[in-house]
């Protein structure tokens, strides 16, 4: 193991990334996920992105600094374009908000193929990632992150093409951690059902339909 040290966040991330996989870390600013795996020689190859320069010319520094220059290679590109050229087999996008995650993925055939893995950490949205990706994808494993007093959702899935229908619930919180109940799943829970909560409160202050949002809530509240 290297003395590299990476997030709680980035590290599980990480270990979802297959033995001897071609990595794409998309939106990777600092390039610390390429260069914790490479060192750790984990990777056969490691592609890195970011759709603006300054994290690239950040990447580009941090790669250099470990003498990496010719095992990680950088670019300054949206998304998932031009993917195929580099043929990765796990596609890691993290830290950025679900919606956006969604419309990169939407925007790539390239990620549809047997075997492809993506792996996931959406700051915002979760739900509506899990609810896109239910038709092709399936669950591999998943976690729940807390770190620096924010709690953060890691989802790792790989294609079959089927659809795997989940519930609302499913969707928020995650199949294998409602299943796993981990002490920082308890935490996300407990925000979940607060902040619904907290919508109900705003509904049934306007006068409107509360009956869905407190179902939802009934749902959340047989977790515990
Ligand atoms: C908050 S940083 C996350 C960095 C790293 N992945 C992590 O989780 O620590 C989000 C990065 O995504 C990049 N980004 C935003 N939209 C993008 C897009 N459409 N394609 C590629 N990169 C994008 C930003 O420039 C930024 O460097």
């Amino acid at each position: 193991m290297s003395e590299f040290k990476i997030s709680k966040r980035l590290c599980t991330a990480a270990s979802y990334v297959r033995d001897g996989a071609v990595v794409a870390d998309i939106g990777t600013d600092h390039a610390y996920l390429p260069i914790y795996l490479t060192l750790n020689g984990k990777v056969k190859g490691a592609y890195a992105s970011d759709i603006n320069k300054g994290p690239i010319d950040r990447a580009n520094e941090n790669i250099k600094k470990y003498g990496l220059e010719n095992k990680i290679i950088t670019r300054v590109i949206s998304g998932l374009d031009d993917i195929e050229k580099y043929s990765p087999t796990d596609i890691v996008i993290c830290g950025m908000g679900g919606e956006l995650i969604i419309k990169i993925l939407e925007n790539s055939p390239y990620i549809r193929q047997n075997h492809m893995r993506l792996i996931l950490q959406p700051m915002t949205h979760v739900e509506l990632v899990r609810e896109y990706l239910q038709n092709g994808f399936y669950a591999i494993a998943e976690n729940v992150v807390f770190e620096d007093e924010k709690i953060y959702q890691v989802l790792c899935l790989q294609y079959d093409g089927c659809f795997h229908c989940l519930t609302k619930v499913e969707q928020e919180l995650g199949k294998i951690n409602i299943e796993n109940h981990t002490r920082e799943f308890e935490l996300l829970l407990n925000s979940t059902i607060a902040k619904n909560q907290k919508r109900l409160d705003g509904l049934r202050l306007g006068g409107q339909d509360t009956s869905e949002i407190e179902n939802y809530i009934q749902e959340l509240e047989k977790l515990r």
